[in-house]
Order: C-alpha cells, then structure tokens, then sequence
C-alpha cells in the first residue's frame, strides 16, 4: 500500500485536506494523526472493517481495547454514560488533555464492537493538540485511536517513528512537530469508586485529587490482588520495547559508572545532562533523558524518541541511571518498568 504523507500545517488549502481526510474516514481508511501525548493510528470508531485494519497494521492482540477521541461534549453524550459529579470535575479541569476517562458505554450508541473487544465500558479522550482537535472538528468523526506504532515498540512522539513503523501499512501519516508530552495520556476507570488510575500518566494521583479530594482515586497496583488482571488489557503486555536489553540500574552511579567502564558489547547508556562531566570519557553511547531528574516533564518528552535513537544505533544494551520513584516520575519509571519486564 503506498501511504501518503500530508503536512496540514504546511498546506495553502486546508478545506481541501478537510474534505479528503472527511471521505477517507468514510471509506474506513486509516490516518496516523498527531496528538498532545503520542501519536495515534485513527479510524472512524463506527467502522467495523476500518477498526479491524488498525488491529492488523499494528498487530496488536484484538482483546487490547481502543480509546475514542473526539472533538465536543454532545458528541460524548451520545456514546456514553456519566452522570456524576466527580467525572464532571475531571472533565472541566482536565479536557482537552492528556485524560482518559473509561466510562460506561451506552447501548446501542454505534461504536463499533471491535473498539471496547467485548467489554461495556468505553474509554474516551478529547485531546488538546491543535491538528488533532482540527481534525476531528472538520472532519465529525468519532476515532477510534491507539498509538501509532508497530505493538510492542516505544509509542511514537515523532513523525519520524510513525513513518518508520507503519509507512506501507495505512492509508495516510499526518506529518506535524514532536509530541508535546510523550507518554501515553493518564487512564482513569470511572466505573468504581475510589476511581483507579489504570495507567499513569502527566496527570498524576495528585492533580486528582486536588479537584476531587484525598481518597478519591487509587492506583492500579493498589486494589490489585495476585488473581486480578490489571483494568487497562494493555498495560499487561509486555510494552513500550526497544531492540536491545535493557537495564534498569539500583546500585550507586558510581557503580554503573565502573560497569560501564569494563563493557565490551554495544552499549547504550541513558542519565542526566548535569552528570556530562563524569560519563564523557565512557566508550558507550550516551544519551540525555532531561538537564536533571527534576525535569520531569522533559525526560517525559524524550524518552521513546531516546530509545527508538538507540534502535536506529543498533545498540544490544542500554543502562539507565538508578533514578528514585517520587510523585511526579511514576508515569516514567512505569513505562521504564514495562519496557524491561519480559512478558
Ligand atoms: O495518549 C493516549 O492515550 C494515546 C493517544 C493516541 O490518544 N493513545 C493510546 O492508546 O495510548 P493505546 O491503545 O495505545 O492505549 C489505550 C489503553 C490500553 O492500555 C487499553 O487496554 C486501555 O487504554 N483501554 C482502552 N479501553 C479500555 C476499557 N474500556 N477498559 C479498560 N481499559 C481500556
Ligand atoms: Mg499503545
């Protein structure tokens, strides 16, 4: 399949994209479209056949369900059912953003079956970035949406990653600047009290809980027991993988330090820029994850694109500096955990 790829923001006739992205959806094509958090493989969420293709070209398990996106509330009220209080804070302090809300599905509300893989719960996003939001207004879709890449490799923050895994595979790349956030949004199951965070996000337990109070929402691994799965079927895939090994490192940078010094494989290594001084002399490859691990947001921004950059190097390991769980890096180490976990 050849794919073709359009720049919306470099274009002279953007009506003239609208419409042809509007009768693409129609015809159930599938569109990689950039959002606020990574970018995400679109198709029209009412499609059947269409929502099919985006398991197929990403070869991601059919029990794995998709989020929907769209653009304006009316458009949620008929899909879904969320008639309560807590949910309506989390929708007016946090869309259009980096939230996803799993709700309770209407019936018969047209989505497609394929999107929830059976269950009666949806989970739905109105993302804030500005091609997406376009997008969706002009064209009137609900999308059906999951990240844009190959299943199993690092979430795609750059057009580049989603040309490199998926060009040849669907019907059109929106090419647009490197995702604002990088990790995938904040997954919030609405469908219990406490809420429970199914996957960690930019938004964090704490943003929660500021608007709707301590105790009103837990995490995942919290009302987790040894027979329950986790809510989100993702997050029990092993995930987010680059080629090589990788090595999250407990004992002291010194020590990392030394084991670094003696490696005769191809190595990667991932720390900070503050450190610079004392890793230049290393004969590994090394790279930035932010200026310190107080820059959160930063290390966020980089880390698929640093570990997809190491891919392209072909390195057969890469270490990572001991970094300490806090508050605000849980969305990160989670992401980290699950690139090393082997299934
Ligand atoms: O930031 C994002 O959320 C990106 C952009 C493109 O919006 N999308 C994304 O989609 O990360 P995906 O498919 O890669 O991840 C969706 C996660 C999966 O872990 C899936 O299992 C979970 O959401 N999920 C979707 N629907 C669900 C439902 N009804 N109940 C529980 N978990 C659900
Ligand atoms: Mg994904």
């Amino acid at each position: 399949m050849e794919t073709e790829i359009i720049n919306i923001s470099k274009s002279e006739n953007k009506e003239e994209i609208y419409s042809k992205l509007t009768t693409y959806y129609k015809e159930g094509k599938l569109i990689a479209i950039p959002t606020e958090t990574v970018y995400g493989l679109s198709a029209n969420a009412m499609n059947d056949e269409a929502v099919s293709k985006i398991y197929e070209a990403k070869g991601r398990p059919s029990d794995n369900p998709l989020i929907v996106h769209f653009y304006e509330m009316s458009q949620l009220d008929s899909i879904v059912n969320y008639n309560d209080e807590n949910i309506k804070k989390l929708i007016n302090n946090f869309w259009p953003g980096p939230m996803t809300l799993i709700l309770n599905a209407k019936d018969n509300n047209g989505v497609s079956k394929k999107v929830t893989a059976g269950l009666n719960t949806l989970a739905v996003r109105m993302p804030s970035n500005i091609t997406a939001r376009e997008i969706l207004k002009e064209t009137e879709v609900l999308l059906a949406a999951p990240s844009a890449n190959t299943s199993g490799k690092p979430s795609p923050t750059k057009f580049e990653h989603v040309y490199h895994d998926l060009n040849g595979k669907i019907d059109v790349i929106i090419e647009d600047e490197q995702s604002d956030i990088g990790l995938e949004s904040t997954v919030i199951d609405c469908t219990r009290y406490p809420l429970v965070i199914a996957r960690p996000g930019e938004i964090t337990k704490e943003d929660i809980e500021g608007v709707l109070g301590e105790g009103s929402v837990k995490y995942n691994e919290e009302i987790l027991t040894k027979n329950t799965t986790p809510i989100a079927p993702g997050m029990k895939y092993r995930h987010y993988s680059p080629e090589a090994d990788l090595v999250l490192f407990n004992d002291s940078f010194e020590k990392l330090i030394s084991i670094l010094k003696e490696r005769d494989k191809k190595t990667g290594f991932i720390t900070y820029k503050e450190m610079e001084s004392e890793v230049d002399f290393l004969n590994v490859s090394v790279k930035y994850l932010a200026d310190n691990e107080k820059s959160v947001e930063q290390s966020n921004k980089n880390l698929y694109n640093i570990l997809r950059e190491f891919d392209e190097e072909e390195v057969e390991e890469i270490f990572i500096l001991p970094i300490e769980e806090t508050k605000e890096n849980k969305a990160l180490l989670n992401r980290l955990n699950k690139a090393i976990s082997k299934k």
